[in-house]
C-alpha cells in the first residue's frame, strides 16, 4: 500500500509523528509524507518536525497563509497534480484544519481511499471553521479513526456503518508519552517577543508555581472586545501567579492592531515569548499548575498529564476532556474567578479516557494491514 500522510499545520506534526516511526520499513505499507505549507515559520512547522523526529517531507505544497477559499484552493490545486503523478492507494488526513478538507476531497475525487484519524469530533458550532473541515472530511472518508467513544457516537448517528469506525485512542498521547523523558531532559529557552532577550526557564520558574496560557481561536483573538476583556483577566490574574504566553502569529498580529500590545508587555509577570517547540511546550505543561488556553489539542494533553485545564470557549469538540479529564469550559470574563478556585486548591484531576495509552499507531497499523482496498 503506497500510503500519503497529510500534514499542513502545527496540531497536525503530533498526530502524524507517531505513525511515521511505526511505519519505517513496514514490508508492505510505504509512507510518503506530504506537508501542505499551510504553516511556513520555522517556529510553526521545522522545529515540530525536528523534534518529533519527522524526516523532512518528500513533498512541501507550499501553500503558505491566505483566506480560508484561496488556502483551501491552493492546496487542492497542487495536490490534486501530486496525486496523479504518484497515484497513491490511500491518502490520510488528520485533524481539522484547512489542509485535512482539502487533501481529502481532491483524494475522493480521484477515488483514492481516505483515512480521517481524528474522525467524529464535534462541537456543534459552525461559526469554527474546523466544524466545516470536520464535517466535509467525515462525509466522505472511508476509513474512520477516532479517539473516544463520544465520536464513535456522533458518526453513527450522522449514517456512517459501524464496520467503517475504529475507536483507536488518541496519537497525541502516543507522542506525549514517546517524548516525556526528552521533555524533562530539555534545557527551554524561551525568547520575549521583540526584544531580543531571553529566560531560562529552568532558573525562573518552580514547578506547581506558575501557569501556561495559549490563545489563537478567531473567536477569541480576531474580536476586540473579547479580546480586550481577555487581557484585563490576564492582568489580574498575573497579580497572583506568573503566566508563560508563548504566542501565536495571528494573537501578535491582533494584539499590535487592537493596541493591546503595549499593556501586555507592561505586565511584569505576564511571560510574552515567541512560539517554541514541542518539547519545550511539554516541558512547561507537565510542570505548570494549570494551563488556560483555546486550543484544541492541549485540552488532551491536559488531561493526559492531568493538569487542569480551563478553556476559554463556548464548547468543544473534545467532551471527554471534561466528563473524563481535567478540563473546564469558562467564559472569558470568569477566568480570574476559576484561577482563583485553583489557588485555593480547588483542583480538578481526572481520570485518563480509554485507549489513550501510547499505543494508538501500532492498533491503527494493523487496521490498516488488515484493509482492502478493492472492497
Ligand atoms: C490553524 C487551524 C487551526 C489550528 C491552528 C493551530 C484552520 C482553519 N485553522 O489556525 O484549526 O488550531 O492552525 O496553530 O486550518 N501565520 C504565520 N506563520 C505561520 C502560519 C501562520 O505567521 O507559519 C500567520 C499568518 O498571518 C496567518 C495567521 O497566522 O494568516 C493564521 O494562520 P492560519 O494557518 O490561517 O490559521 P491558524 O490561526 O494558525
Amino acid at each position: 500500500m503506497k500510503l500519503f500522510l497529510i500534514a499542513g499545520a502545527r496540531p497536525n506534526f503530533m498526530k502524524i509523528a507517531p505513525l511515521i516511526h511505526i511505519l519505517d520499513n513496514h514490508s508492505t505499507i510505504q509512507t510518503t509524507i506530504v506537508h501542505t505549507g499551510q504553516h511556513y515559520d520555522e517556529k510553526m512547522s521545522a522545529l515540530f518536525l525536528d523534534q518529533l523526529r519527522i524526516p523532512d517531507p518528500e513533498i512541501n505544497l507550499g501553500v503558505g497563509s491566505a483566506s480560508h477559499a484561496v488556502q483551501t484552493a491552493r492546496i487542492m490545486e497542487r495536490f490534486e497534480k501530486v496525486c496523479i503523478d504518484y497515484i497513491p492507494d490511500m491518502v490520510m488526513v488528520v485533524g481539522d484544519v484547512n489542509s485535512t478538507i482539502a487533501c481529502s476531497l481532491v483524494a475522493k475525487k480521484l477515488n483514492i481511499p481516505v483515512c480521517h484519524y481524528e474522525a467524529g469530533l464535534r462541537s456543534g458550532d459552525k461559526a469554527m471553521p474546523e466544524e466545516i473541515n470536520r464535517l466535509v472530511t467525515d462525509a466522505i472518508s472511508d476509513i474512520y479513526f477516532t479517539t473516544c467513544k463520544n465520536a464513535d457516537n456522533n458518526l453513527l448517528r450522522e449514517g456512517i456503518p459501524a464496520e467503517k469506525i475504529f475507536m483507536v485512542g488518541n496519537l497525541m498521547i502516543d507522542s506525549l508519552v514517546n517524548n516525556l523523558v526528552r521533555a524533562e531532559n530539555k534545557n527551554v529557552i524561551l525568547h520575549k517577543i521583540n526584544s531580543g532577550s531571553t529566560i531560562n526557564f529552568i532558573d525562573h520558574f518552580k514547578p506547581g508555581k506558575y501557569a501556561i496560557m495559549t490563545f489563537h481561536r478567531p473567536s477569541n483573538v480576531d474580536d476586540v472586545e473579547t479580546f480586550t476583556i481577555l487581557v484585563e483577566q490576564w492582568l489580574k490574574v498575573s497579580e497572583n501567579i506568573p503566566l508563560i504566553f508563548p504566542v501565536h502569529p495571528r494573537t501578535l498580529q491582533n494584539a499590535k492592531s487592537f493596541k493591546l500590545l503595549k499593556k501586555l508587555n507592561s505586565a511584569p509577570h505576564i511571560y510574552l515569548v515567541e512560539p517554541i517547540g514541542y518539547l519545550d511546550f511539554l516541558a512547561l505543561m507537565k510542570d505548570s499548575l494549570f494551563v488556560l488556553t483555546d486550543s484544541g489539542g492541549i485540552q488532551e494533553e491536559t488531561t493526559y498529564l492531568k493538569i487542569p485545564c480551563l478553556t476559554v470557549r463556548k464548547n468543544t469538540e473534545r467532551p471527554v476532556t471534561i466528563y473524563e479529564g481535567s478540563n473546564q469550559l469558562i467564559k472569558a470574563n470568569k477566568i480570574t474567578e476559576k484561577v482563583h478556585d485553583i489557588l485555593k486548591g480547588n483542583i480538578k484531576i481526572g481520570h485518563i479516557p480509554k485507549f489513550w495509552d501510547g499505543k494508538t499507531a501500532s492498533r491503527i497499523v494493523k487496521i490498516l494491514e488488515n484493509t482492502n482496498l478493492h472492497n
